[in-house]
């Protein structure tokens, strides 16, 4: 096994065994990807305060997240098409996920089923659900979701219209795909990942197809698709969705304080502050920079996540200590899926929790509680560069 020490090593490997245009489809952000990009540098403006002679025995990353016990406050984000990052990979992360001891979000758009993960795995999952405009849908979405005992849904806000990204469209990667020349010619130098492919007879989404009317094969999901989302979606709608749901309730997608008011009035749980990892609307401040002023307008007054440009455990511990009560890692799971399936998550999961564990001992804290303001030195108009 390659030396891993470090979440860029994971996608090293990745980029060399998936097809160009699936690595592509993770590692892109919108337009000209100014979010993408900022949502990690951003990170980096932010440095920590050495701290020495703490009693540092015995201290623990163990949290709660939207009421489950975890061993380290990092959730597994939605991520669409896992399944094409490597065969089965939706039910291979939830199995990493599980095994490790911190929450596995399935994405309405996987290749795996909610039935097939909940199948494969013993601890209930949290599901995630897009805001469609079809309510037999989604209500029997909703349903599937009740009957696999998954533990919460994550309700997306943040992509009622869709972002474009441009390597998608150069790569032809749509429902089903159209493949280009040059993608065909990729493909055929990624043969450890074609022969896993083969052998597997899930390369659809599993959620879709065969449920969503007149989706009975994958050459109908582009016209569903494009027919599916709503853009008449507003907060009305997303009560209605909240309604629905007996468990708890996590909206994903927030960036501003105003709609972190909004979510709480709606009977939210949780909010995840995202900006689904910069592939929605680029131009937007990163998530780390916005969750300031979102801590200051709910913190006190409902869970706080944060998602989107978490590539390390550093990273993790400078979102608690903002206030994040947890967060969570779309990309950095999604390299070591591409790179070595169920044991590259693992291994994710493994860099990200060490780093989060040293990182707190040379802080001089010994518990994930125990994080916050003082463990930081950030510049002096940080969340306030642009109003
Ligand atoms: C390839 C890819 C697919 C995604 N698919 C979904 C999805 O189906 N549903 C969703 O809510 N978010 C989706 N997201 C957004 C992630 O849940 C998460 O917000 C984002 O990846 C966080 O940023 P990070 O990748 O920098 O950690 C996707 C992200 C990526 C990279």
């Amino acid at each position: 096994m390659p030396i891993i020490t470090e979440i860029e090593d994971l996608k090293r490997l990745y980029k060399r065994r998936v097809p160009k245009m699936f690595y592509d489809y993770a590692e892109t952000g919108s337009w000209t990807e100014q979010t993408f990009r900022e949502n990690s540098s951003d990170f980096d403006e932010i440095r920590l305060r050495q701290r020495v002679a703490v009693d540092m025995a015995g201290r623990s990353t163990a949290t709660r997240m939207v009421g489950q016990d975890c061993k380290m406050p990092v959730a597994l984000a939605p991520v669409g098409l896992c399944g094409m990052q490597s065969a089965d990979g939706e039910i291979k992360a939830a199995r990493a996920a599980e095994k490790f001891g911190v929450p596995f979000t399935l994405s309405t758009m996987s290749i795996c089923s909610i039935e097939d993960v909940a199948s494969h795995t013993s601890k209930p999952f949290w599901f995630q659900v897009y805001t469609l405009k079809d309510d037999d849908f989604m209500k029997r979405l909703f349903a599937r979701a009740k009957d696999a005992k998954c533990s919460a849904l994550v309700i997306t806000v943040d992509l009622q219209v869709l972002g474009q990204r441009h390597k998608d469209l150069k790569n032809g990667l749509s429902a089903p795909p159209k493949l280009t020349p040059s993608s065909i010619l990729n493909l055929a130098t990624k043969v450890p990942w074609g022969l896993e492919m083969l052998q597997t007879r899930r390369r659809f989404f599993g959620n879709i197809v065969g449920h969503a009317k007149g989706v009975t094969d994958p050459s109908s999901l582009s016209s569903w698709t494009a027919e599916a989302f709503d853009p008449s979606l507003d907060w009305n709608r997303i009560r209605e969705f909240r309604s629905w749901w007996d468990g708890p309730v996590i909206l994903k997608g927030i960036l501003d304080a105003e709609d972190a008011r909004r979510a709480l009035d709606v009977g939210a749980d949780a909010i995840v502050v995202s900006n689904h990892g910069g592939r929605q609307l680029d131009g937007a401040l990163s998530s780390i920079r916005m969750l300031p002023k979102i801590m200051d307008a709910v913190g006190d007054k409902i869970e706080v996540h944060l998602d989107s440009g978490i590539r390390s455990g550093q990273d993790v511990l400078k979102a608690l200590a903002l206030g994040a009560r947890g967060t969570m890692i779309g990309r950095a799971f999604v390299y070591g899926l591409g790179a070595m399936g169920e044991a590259g998550v693992t291994r994710a999961l493994e860099v990200i929790h060490k780093e989060l564990d040293v990182t707190m001992a040379l802080c001089g804290e010994r518990s994930v509680a125990g994080l916050g303001r003082h463990n930081l030195l950030l510049p002096a108009d940080f969340a306030d560069r642009w109003s």
